[in-house]
């Protein structure tokens, strides 16, 4: 096998379905990193924001522009040399097949819970609404992540802190700026 299997990352999904603390654990994993953190809704094209606003249902028509728009800016942050981690649901495989395009040096991070505790979660989350049935329907949608996509996957029934470090461990991230660390796993 090629050092490419050991290619340090310069992107990270963090993915899962609502409420799963995307931005929570993004936010905290690209601090401790001092990587870049990017929402992935920022890159919504008009046209989706529109119609979120208006309550419509997102087609996967809709979502594909959308999707190559963070494919595209990882690639720029990425040949910039730089570093960045990017909070987006990526339910299906295809959303992420879009996302790494192949890219070994991007790598998802899946947040695994149960509808149960993110219900909780979410129930108690300040300044959002939660229209009935969307978590299940998240769930619904949800694949995860196969063993060829790579993929880091977590616990989210832990604190913030140790799930932050729970990710940095499995990518072999050492010290803040992720020095590499090579596994012979
Ligand atoms: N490990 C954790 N322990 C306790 N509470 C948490 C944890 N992670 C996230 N939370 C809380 O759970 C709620 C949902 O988290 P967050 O908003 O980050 O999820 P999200 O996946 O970004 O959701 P959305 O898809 O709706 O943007 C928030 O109130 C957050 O503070
Ligand atoms: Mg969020």
């Amino acid at each position: 096998m090629s050092d490419e299997a050991f290619e340090t990352p310069c992107a990270l999904i963090v993915m899962g379905v609502s409420g799963s603390g995307k931005s929570t654990i993004a936010v905290r994993l690209a601090e401790r990193l001092s990587w870049t953190f990017e929402d992935g809704d920022r890159f919504h094209p008009a046209s989706n924001v529109a119609k979120m606003s208006a309550g419509q249902p997102l087609t996967d028509e809709d979502r594909w522009p959308w999707l190559q728009a963070i494919a595209d800016e990882i690639d720029r942050v990425c040949q910039a040399g730089g570093h960045v981690v990017i909070a987006c649901s990526a339910l299906k495989r295809a959303y992420r097949h879009v996302l790494a395009h192949g890219r070994r040096d991007v790598r998802i991070v899946f947040l695994r819970g149960t509808q149960f505790l993110i219900a909780d979660r979410l129930a108690r989350r300040k300044g959002h609404f939660m229209p009935p049935g969307l978590l299940e329907s998240q769930f619904k949608t949800l694949e995860p992540p196969a063993a060829d996509e790579n993929p880091v996957t977590v616990s989210i029934d832990a604190s913030v802190e140790t799930i932050v470090e729970d990710i940095v461990r499995q990518l072999g991230l050492g010290a803040a700026g992720g020095v590499p660390r090579r596994s012979s796993t």
